[in-house]
């Protein structure tokens, strides 16, 4: 998909499909669509009437302009009230427009940013989140489909945006609408290639094919790159991690990546931790076959710690940062672990099994200690984790916990400005204590209730006391059914977020 920015009149553009917004609490057409109104002797202002059409968001009116117009087609989209207009509207605009498009095969469409004739105009954020939208909700995964004409037909090629209604767009935005472009791309083709990791079967993505695609990614992406085999995860002591592997006849893969900068300008050390499951059958503890179906999603929060890493070498942070991901299938083979075993730890902790199923947790323990290890000074772990956290938030907001709040905070921020729906866990000594074991130093299961709190607790025995966010992305990660700019399979929640966040540390002083 191609974007120009355009800057002279917008009678000239050229296009299957051009899209305009109207404001609900402003329904006055604007001069551009009622000097087009003229030009088709007032039948855009009869369809408005007819089907009262008043700017509702979502509603959408499309007019073919029967040659008369450059334009084949104007599409009318309502943004809803101007107070409740938000970054994630443009995006949804975004995404309409992009439907709408692919429902009348056009190639080329072209875009008014919603907003951009207002007097806050943000050209930077506007455009980004515009992009946004057209990219993430143009994905499609078809990879293993038959290609039928059809699905080549709905391809859009080109867009090409367009700021002031009236007229030009003004040179000193112009800038700002390219930085506002490449970001916005930058940030969506990283959380297409998330979805597209996310998508592949668990015959295909494989602890062993996992590793050999960061390397890869490692190589391009001009990343140090270090992948452990089992018996160095042995060796190092990760028996946690090496317990949940063996069950699988695939061989576990350690990955450690490493992105150092040129020159580093600060003390921060951030690592960047992923539950790495490329397929959690639950092992012993088997799940029933409902619940089995999807599983391959359970690698998610590394395929997001490994996306966000490939785009480190374009955003160029001033600071170290790590991409930690214990990767592992947990299958129910002849030599697999089981509930009763007790496990040593890469921090030296030992852990009771009570149920193979709480595997994630288990995996992570170790790849958090080794980010401690790293002298990490600031840890971040995303992490399909626990069916609680989905009961408690429901499927599309992630679970948010740590032992440091300003962290804490900071994340919740640019998940609100990025639209990834994130929300705070309390952490509770009284739940805690329902991590105690008779037998050894912890046990990895509390009981049925608050299980996304005690699964978040049992994370902080091997974090030290490096201040550490956990986001357990269970529900978020993955949609049976798509809703708005996410498509159905893998989401690519939180690279958006992640992305953010280091870009605003690396600005920061
Ligand atoms: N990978 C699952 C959590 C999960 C559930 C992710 C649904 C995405 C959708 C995790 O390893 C797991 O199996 N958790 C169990 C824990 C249970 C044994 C206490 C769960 O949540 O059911
Ligand atoms: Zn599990
Ligand atoms: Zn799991």
């Amino acid at each position: 998909m191609e974007f120009t920015l355009w800057d002279r009149d917008i009678n000239e553009v050229e296009c299957d499909l051009l899209a305009m917004e109207l404001f609900e609490d402003d329904p006055e057409l604007s001069d551009t669509v009622k000097q087009f109104d003229r030009q088709l002797d007032g039948h855009i202002s009869r369809l408005v009437t007819e089907e009262e059409f008043k700017g509702k968001e979502g509603k959408s009116l499309l007019i073919t302009t029967l040659g008369r117009l450059k334009s084949k087609r104007i599409l009318l989209l309502g943004v809803g009230k101007r107070e409740d207009f938000i970054l994630e509207t443009i995006r949804k605009f975004a995404f309409h427009i992009v439907n709408k498009g692919k429902d009348s095969k056009a190639k080329k469409i072209a875009t008014v940013i919603p907003g951009s004739s207002a007097s806050d105009f943000r050209p930077q954020e506007y455009t980004q989140a515009l992009i946004e939208g057209i990219i993430l909700g143009a994905y499609q995964f078809d990879k293993y489909k038959g290609k039928n004409e059809e699905s080549q037909e709905c391809k859009i090629d080109e867009v090409v945006i367009l700021t002031e209604v009236s007229g030009k767009a003004k040179p000193s935005r112009k800038e700002d609408l390219m930085v506002g472009l490449n970001w916005g791309r930058l940030v969506s083709e990283a959380v297409n290639m998330a979805r597209d990791i996310g998508n592949e079967p668990p015959n295909i993505i494989t602890p062993l094919s996992f590793a050999e695609l960061a390397r890869k990614i490692a190589t391009d992406c001009s990343l140090d790159c270090h992948i452990y085999g089992p018996e160095e995860i042995e060796k190092m002591g990760m028996g946690a991690f090496a317990a949940v592997s063996k069950g699988s006849t695939q061989p576990a893969k350690f990955i450690h990546l490493i992105y150092r900068p040129q020159e580093i300008e600060k003390n921060k050390i951030l690592a960047l931790v992923g539950k790495c499951l490329t397929y959690d059958s639950g092992g012993l503890s088997l799940k029933p076959s409902a619940s089995m179906k999807t599983m391959k999603s359970d690698k998610s929060g590394a395929v997001t710690v490994l996306a966000v890493m490939s785009k480190l070498k374009d955003l160029r942070p001033n600071f170290v940062v790590h991409g930690i991901m214990a990767a592992t299938e947990n299958m129910p083979g002849g030599n697999a672990y089981k509930p009763d075993d007790i496990l040593k730890s890469f921090n030296g902790k030992t852990i009771e099994v009570i149920d193979t199923d709480a595997e994630g947790r288990l995996t992570l323990a170790d790849a958090l200690a080794f980010a401690v290890k790293q002298q990490a000074t600031e840890i971040i772990d995303l992490a399909t984790l626990t069916g609680a956290c989905i009961v408690a938030l429901g499927e599309y907001t992630a679970g948010v916990m740590g032992n440091n709040q300003p962290l804490i905070d900071r994340l919740l921020s640019e998940a609100k400005n990025t639209g990834e729906k994130m929300w705070q866990l309390p952490f509770d000594d009284n739940l805690k204590e329902k991590l105690k074991s008779d037998v050894a130093d912890l046990k990895n299961l509390g009981d049925r209730y608050g299980g996304a709190i005690t699964a978040g607790m049992f994370l902080e025995n091997f974090v030290d006391k490096t201040p550490w966010v956990h986001i357990d992305i269970a529900g978020p990660a993955f949609h049976e059914k798509g809703w708005g700019y996410n498509p159905k399979g893998a989401s690519g929640f939180g690279v958006r977020t992640l992305l953010e966040y280091i870009k605003q540390e690396k600005e920061s002083h």
